[in-house]
């Protein structure tokens, strides 16, 4: 196995090493794997232009090292075991060998629709082995994949379809999430007739008994076709700077942009993070709760954990059904050992069953992680408490979808934890804190801008079909840094501290959203003349989505209107960015250029607008009184 610190002397003097000869360290860490050919230079470290690139010259297959790798000695050992949504119903257990069987039997069946090398195939299924199966067998052929979440729009699918030229989907027909079953093949199919003529085929898994609409012309059934294909393929060899996947998310300004990962650094360094941040051992049951369309889902629930040999589990369903101890009873169903999720769930149970996780044993948990957002104080005491029980390290990390892999987390049983501290650095990654001149604040007790001055592995190559968004976006704001688009404060001890974003990007329940996508979306209802989205702090989502719409009439039928936007908001987006709050404002604030004033707007949505300071550069500062009184809160 990879390095596993596993004493703080031993983390402080990793971390060292890894700062002062980067290239030594992450080399040492990627021969662990297996090359068809190794690389001739480490590291190729332009961070401006940006083009970064690690174990250049090696050559691999990411299948391999999740699989095939592991069958000698870990055949017959769980690889996924999946819960499924209905608690009652049979749950699934796949062995390495049986996922490696699956995977190649898909990645054959890839191989007839006439997929190849640096194809990009879409990925839109809900939480079931057979998504892991289809990501891994695009791997195994070289494919590229671009995983939309299920709770996207038929008009975000079709967008991200477009962007990457897709020219195969995978899907199933339904999703089951709670008492729901979401017929996800009609949303595939409403995106195709959004873009005619640019999907050749849909592979369809059938994941229950209902009929769904068919297209003989497109349409594949996996269970047609997958199962009868032999259980050996070749894999493709591909070169450590190929491209893994494209896993579109959210920026300040436009639509959403492909992040780029590609094979080699991504592979030794969710591998390496998931070993030291979970301490992973040999017998461990972990759990990520992500869903394989976020990051989270990608590098946590199945490359990482894959890559070191773990047992990864896979929950259908929903954390409130049937009941707000699901998530509880799976724990101790299954003796899990790490147990990594989202604030806002934890919110969420914390509000509706604070005392639910006294039912239940939680005996077995050794490590439980947070991810996606600051955890506040009191949702940190919860976990501590109630599933921790006083004893379970909580790991607090923090990373983005560019980062590919944690980049700050306290690591378990090592280095201390404190509430809200994402604390130390992982060996490898180097954070600093800025001002707003890029002038580096050093020592300890500082607050600014959070940036990492040298390249990980893991760290966005690219955004797809747009290197220079990707340049101005991460890499032009502070030379010779990544831009990370948090603040952060280091305490008197060395300890991270993320405060959130300083760009218009919100986090509603750990989803990033941009604001200038939510009003493109409001603005395309013919009633809306111009709106401004801005976050609000939110007990359970931990922020908020608080719109300020000027409509082109007087609204007559306030409800209605804002059950159209809402509509509207569903259909461009998702669910996942419906407003919480919208409040009609014949004018909002600008200034001379006819920028709108957004600080004045998260001031009055914060619920402070004795904060809002100074109005005098406004064409319109009479509006703002209006914008007070008409708040929704
Ligand atoms: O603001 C930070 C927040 O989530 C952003 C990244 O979002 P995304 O790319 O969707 O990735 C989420 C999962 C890796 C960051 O810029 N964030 C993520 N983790 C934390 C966090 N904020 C505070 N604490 C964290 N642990």
């Amino acid at each position: 196995m990879m390095l596993q610190i596993n004493s703080l002397s031993q983390y402080q003097d990793e971390y060292r090493r890894s700062i002062e000869h980067p290239e030594q360290f992450w080399a040492e860490q990627a021969e662990h794997f297996e090359w068809h050919r190794k690389w001739h230079t480490v590291l190729k470290n332009d961070f401006i232009t940006p083009d970064v690139r690690w174990f250049e010259g090696g050559r691999l297959n990411i299948t391999e090292n999740c699989l095939d790798r592991h069958i000698a000695d870990k055949g017959d050992k769980p690889a996924i075991i999946w819960e499924p949504n209905d608690p009652t119903g049979p749950s699934i257990s796949i062995s390495y060998r049986q996922l490696l069987a699956q995977v190649n039997q898909c990645a054959n069946a890839l191989r007839s629709m006439g997929v190849s090398k640096g194809d990009r195939i879409c990925i839109y299924m809900p939480m079931i082995p057979q998504a892991v199966v289809a990501m891994l067998a695009c791997a195994r052929v070289g494919a590229v994949h671009s995983i939309v979440f299920a709770g996207f729009s038929a008009k975000s699918l079709s967008d991200r379809i477009t962007d990457t030229g897709c020219k195969w989907v995978i899907c199933s027909d339904y999703n089951r999430r709670g008492a729901k079953d979401i017929a996800v093949k009609e949303v595939v199919d409403e995106a195709l007739s959004l873009e005619p003529n640019l999907v050749e085929k849909v592979l369809v898994y059938k994941h229950t008994n209902k009929t769904t609409c068919w297209n003989p012309e497109l349409d594949v059934c996996w269970q047609d076709i997958v199962p009868l294909m032999p259980e050996k393929c070749a894999p493709e060899i591909m070169d450590s700077e190929d491209m893994l996947f494209i896993l579109y998310t959210s920026g300040s300004t436009g639509k959403p942009k492909g992040a780029v990962h590609t094979i080699g650094g991504y592979m030794v360094f969710t591998c390496f993070t998931f070993i030291n941040t979970f301490q992973y051992k040999n017998d461990d049951i972990y759990w990520c709760t992500a869903d394989i369309g976020w990051i989270t889902g990608h590098s946590y629930g199945v490359y990482g954990p894959l890559l070191a040999g773990a047992t990864t589990l896979m929950f259908e369903g929903v954390p409130n059904y049937p009941d707000a101890g699901r998530f509880w009873q799976i724990i101790d169903k299954y003796r899990v050992t790490q147990f990594y999720t989202a604030p806002t769930a934890i919110r969420s149970l914390m509000a509706s069953a604070w005392d639910e996780p006294d039912k239940y044993k939680l005996d077995s948990l050794k490590v439980i992680g947070s991810v996606g957002e600051p955890i506040n104080e009191e949702a940190w005491h919860w976990y501590d408490e109630k599933v921790g029980r006083g004893k379970v390290p909580i790991v607090d990390t923090w990373w983005q979808t560019e980062n590919g892999g944690i980049m700050i987390t306290p690591l378990p049983g090592i280095t201390d934890t404190k509430p809200c501290y994402a604390s130390y650095p992982l060996p490898g990654v180097q954070p600093v804190i800025v001002n707003q001149d890029g002038k580096i604040l050093e020592g300890n007790d500082v607050e600014g801008l959070l940036c990492i001055r040298f390249p990980w592995p893991s760290v966005v190559r690219t955004t797809y079909g747009d290197h220079e968004r990707c340049r101005t976006t991460y890499f032009a704001p502070f030379p010779g840094f990544y831009f990370t688009g948090d603040a952060a404060r280091r305490d008197s001890e060395g300890r991270y501290r993320i405060m959130g974003r300083v760009d218009d990007v919100i986090n509603v329940s750990g989803h990033r959203l941009g604001t200038a996508e939510v009003e493109d979306a409001i603005n395309s209802h013919p009633e809306i003349v111009e709106s401004a989205v801005v976050g609000f702090p939110h007990p359970i989502k931990g922020q908020g989505i608080y719109a300020y719409v000027t409509a082109l009439h007087d609204v007559e039928d306030k409800e209605k209107l804002i059950r159209e936007v809402l509509q509207v908001v569903t259909e461009q987006i998702g669910a996942i960015a419906k407003p919480d709050k919208i409040q009609f404002a014949p004018q909002l604030p600008k200034t001379r250029s006819g920028k709108i004033m957004r600080r004045i707007l998260r001031k009055i949505a914060e619920g402070a607008p004795e904060q809002i300071g100074d109005t005098s550069t406004l064409i319109n500062p009479e509006c703002v009184q209006d914008l007070i009184d008409g708040c929704e809160l």
